[in-house]
């Protein structure tokens, strides 16, 4: 909540308590976007400002919180070429408390179990750590050819994923761990047995999870993928 105050959200007093009330019981999906609210990862992307060149229409899928479209926003994209969509609200209602901004952006987003864009209505699809949480093939083969679909020809699938900085598949330690890990070759695979062509695969190593002891062989694949003109 400190990185969002530093945005300038003002929360009243008790807001805290109020929230870890509401959240404890809930429950949060995906925890590890606690540890990263207000660390949007787009704009550090490598494609980022390339995709501010001619400010095509923007899908983010799988959006969570809503981090991302809100950092596009403050760096200008127009907001009405921005569109946002999840299969549940629950990431996307935790981002509303906690930027305390519903009001105002709620019309971004869509939440559907069905995919609700038609063909080539998007010139860039933004994917932000969904690749690593869909842990059936037959989901992510859905996802990515959602993906391909809804892209222009020549429009750009960009984002990043949990993957394994190894060649090998290094069992978990029984501790909760990103589902799905990829080598980067398997990455490579899904991207281009979409169809998608040429692709770039950037591995990062330092990640936050890296001070968990059994993360180590953990990195972040960044990918930026082309549907072909
Ligand atoms: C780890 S969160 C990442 C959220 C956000 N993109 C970010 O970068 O912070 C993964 C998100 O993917 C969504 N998701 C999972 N499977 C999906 C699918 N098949 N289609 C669309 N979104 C999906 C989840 O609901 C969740 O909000």
């Amino acid at each position: 909540m400190k990185r969002i105050e530093d945005y300038g959200i003002v929360f009243p007093e008790g807001y805290y308590q109020t929230l870890l009330d509401k959240y404890t019981n809930e429950g949060v999906r995906y925890p590890h976007i606690l540890m990263n609210i207000g660390q949007p990862r787009i704009n550090s992307h490598f494609f980022y400002s390339r995709g501010f060149e001619g400010c095509g229409r923007l899908l983010d899928y799988g959006c969570g919180t809503g981090e991302n479209i809100r950092q596009l926003i403050r760096d200008g994209f127009p907001r009405e070429r921005i569109a946002a969509f999840d299969i549940n609200w629950a990431s996307i209602n935790l981002g509303f408390d906690l930027y305390r901004d519903q009001k105002e952006i709620c019309d971004l987003f869509t939440v559907s179990e069905t995919f609700p864009f038609g063909p080539a209505e998007f010139d860039m699809v933004f994917s932000g750590s969904v690749f690593h949480v869909i842990t059936d093939d037959e989901i992510l083969g859905n996802y990515l050819a959602n993906a391909w679909s809804v892209l222009k020809p020549g429009g750009i699938l960009f984002g990043s994923t949990a993957g394994l900085a190894g060649e090998e598949v290094v069992k978990s330690h029984g501790e909760w761990r990103p589902p799905r890990v990829m080598t980067r070759d398997q990455l490579s695979g899904y991207l281009t047995g979409t169809g998608f062509n040429p692709i770039k695969i950037v591995e990062h190593r330092r990640h936050a999870y890296h001070h968990i002891p059994h993360y180590a062989d953990i990195c972040v694949h960044e990918f930026c993928a082309k549907k072909p003109a």
